[in-house]
């Protein structure tokens, strides 16, 4: 079974956008195997410290690399990629020639509070992981705007047309990872 390192963009505690991510967690356990990489512990990227790394982002970068593919779930702040998640980006990205991104399959899903539901900052975040070298799954792309009568707290899918449109994704997702 594939291995999924799920990275939620968000650090807040009561983040829909980890509920999301508990959700398609839900909906893919079986098929896939999925485990959290946190990033709210990673200091601010630095490029001196290429050379040594801080063990935050050691522990990160060999987080990701054991992971067959990555899930990223994010929220849009300020019409872009969350600084959070950016910042993981980074470190995993270097030194130069050194990326644990590189050739990884992936895919990306995106929680707002609003009718946006993240589709400004997804594009972007494309850009970057395209970059990178990380196969992103194409579509269906999911613009979530998700309160608690879409997904409990606990990740529980309380509205069946969003059930449908994350089960379509997931199923999309694991028939995408098997190709890497
Ligand atoms: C700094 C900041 C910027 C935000 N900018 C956007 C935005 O550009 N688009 C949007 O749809 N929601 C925006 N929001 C609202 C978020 O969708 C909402 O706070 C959501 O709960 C964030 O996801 P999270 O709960 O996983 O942190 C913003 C929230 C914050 C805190």
């Amino acid at each position: 079974m594939k291995t999924v390192g799920v990275i939620v963009g968000s650090l807040s505690a009561s983040s829909i956008n980890r509920r999301l991510a508990q959700a398609l967690i839900g909906l893919g356990e079986g098929r896939l195997a999925f485990s959290f990489i946190e990033i709210g512990d990673l200091p601010l990227y630095n490029r001196d410290l290429d050379a040594a790394m801080p063990p935050q982002a050691l522990r990160f970068k060999s987080e990701v690399k054991a992971a067959d593919s990555l899930l990223i779930v994010s929220p849009e702040y300020n019409r872009g990629v969350s600084a959070a998640l950016k910042n993981a980006l980074e470190w995993g990205s270097r030194p130069a020639g050194q990326s644990v991104f590189t050739g990884k399959s992936g895919a990306i899903a995106g929680a707002s509070g609003g009718n946006i539901g993240t589709a400004i900052a997804q594009q972007p975040l494309r850009n970057i992981l395209s970059h990178m070298g990380v196969a992103v799954l194409p579509g269906p792309e999911i613009f979530l705007k998700v309160n608690d009568d879409v997904i409990a707290p606990d990740g529980t899918i309380r509205d069946e047309g969003v059930r449908k449109l994350l089960s379509g994704f997931v199923d999309a997702y694991v028939t995408w990872t098997a190709r890497f």
